[in-house]
């Protein structure tokens, strides 16, 4: 039996915007994604409600498939197809994942593998697709006894990512992979992965599921990516602008400047079409009260980061709007193998 967790991630700042090559900074976050794998003739899923098997063969002709709807759709520049096909069954995901893991790794032998995640499913914003695929690249390798380096997992996770989310930038599985607090920009002929290392723990922010979302990141992002240049660039540019300001006024400490940033990024999230009413809702009354609250990843629903100086008074608002904060350290250590 091997046991590995990795943590759920969530984007300070540079969502969306990170897809077009600008920087993003991303926390890793105290509520993790555990898998206890063993030996089995196929691979089965269990989660506690639900058990899901399918042959080996099933799951490698899947990934194959999804494979050819990926370069179709990168060639077109439309992945609505292989979102459908995805979409189509809920245990689409986790049979891709399995495939994928199998090719990349030349595995042939099954596995069962119990799931016990700490990050609500379907919620959104929090990576639950990364911190599946890193979690289960490492655990099939250490079930195979293959000793891969967190830039190999991190490379086997990004192949799920684009299956899931079609162009993804990468981000997600960096931050749920390496941990920490990571500075990410999209770039070639590889991503730029930096420990941004600011020398204190984040301290007074919450999370807050604001509802779950109804479109998935890949079709958030395609939204996106449909919006007219001359209206999504200016947007997505002043979000890496204010991306390196967050770098620097987090080095300096100056929570000031990181909270109008959050609200900055809040705003151009909301005119790029990637907000609800309940996450304006929520932004606007941390707002009134000092802070600072903006969605988180993909948007269209999902969880959000609060910050407030007084801690206290940041909960109490979003309680008394019918939203539960969650309290949680951010920046913890990426995948491992638990004992
Ligand atoms: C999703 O968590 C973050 C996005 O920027 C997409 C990506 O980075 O691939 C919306």
């Amino acid at each position: 039996m091997v046991t590995v967790s990795a943590p759920g991630k969530i984007h300070l700042i540079g969502e969306h915007a990170v897809v077009y090559g600008e920087p993003a900074i991303i926390a890793s976050v105290g509520l993790r994604c555990r898998l206890l794998v063993q030996n089995s003739g196929s691979i089965i899923f269990r989660d506690g409600k639900s058990t899901e098997e399918f042959g080996i063969g099933d799951v490698l002709s899947f990934a194959d498939n999804a494979d050819l709807l990926w370069k179709s759709g990168f060639e077109k520049n439309d992945f609505s197809g292989l979102f459908e096909l995805m979409k189509s069954e809920k245990s689409n995901f986790k049979k891709m994942a399995a495939g994928k893991v199998l090719k990349a790794l030349k595995i042939k032998s099954g596995a069962e593998i119990r799931i016990e995640s700490d990050i609500p499913a379907g919620v959104g914003g929090m990576g639950s697709s990364a911190v599946f695929a890193v979690s289960l690249t490492k655990a099939i390798a250490g079930l195979n006894s293959k000793k891969l380096s967190l830039d190999e997992i991190n490379r086997v996770a990004y192949e799920i990512e684009k299956i899931q989310h079609g162009n993804p930038s990468g981000g997600d599985n960096a931050a749920c992979c390496y941990g920490g607090l990571v500075w990410f920009k999209r770039s070639s002929p590889s991503n730029i992965i930096e420990p941004l290392n600011i020398g204190y723990e984040l301290e007074n922010f919450v999370i807050v599921n604001s509802g779950s979302r109804e479109r998935t990141t890949g079709e958030l992002v395609q939204h996106v990516r449909k919006l007219g240049e001359s209206y999504r660039n200016p947007r997505i540019k002043a979000l890496g602008v204010a991306t390196s300001e967050m770098r620097d006024a987090l080095r300096k400490h100056d929570f000031g400047t990181v909270k109008e940033l959050i609200n900055l990024a809040q705003r151009n999230l909301a005119e790029l079409g990637v907000s609800t009413g309940n996450i304006d809702k929520i932004a606007k009354s941390v707002r009134d009260i000092g802070g600072a609250a903006k969605l988180c990843g993909a948007g269209g629903g999902g969880f959000m980061l609060c910050y407030c100086e007084d801690k206290k008074k940041l909960t109490g608002t979003i309680k008394k709007l019918g939203f539960e904060p969650i309290e949680t350290a951010l920046g913890v250590e990426g995948v491992r193998t638990d004992r």
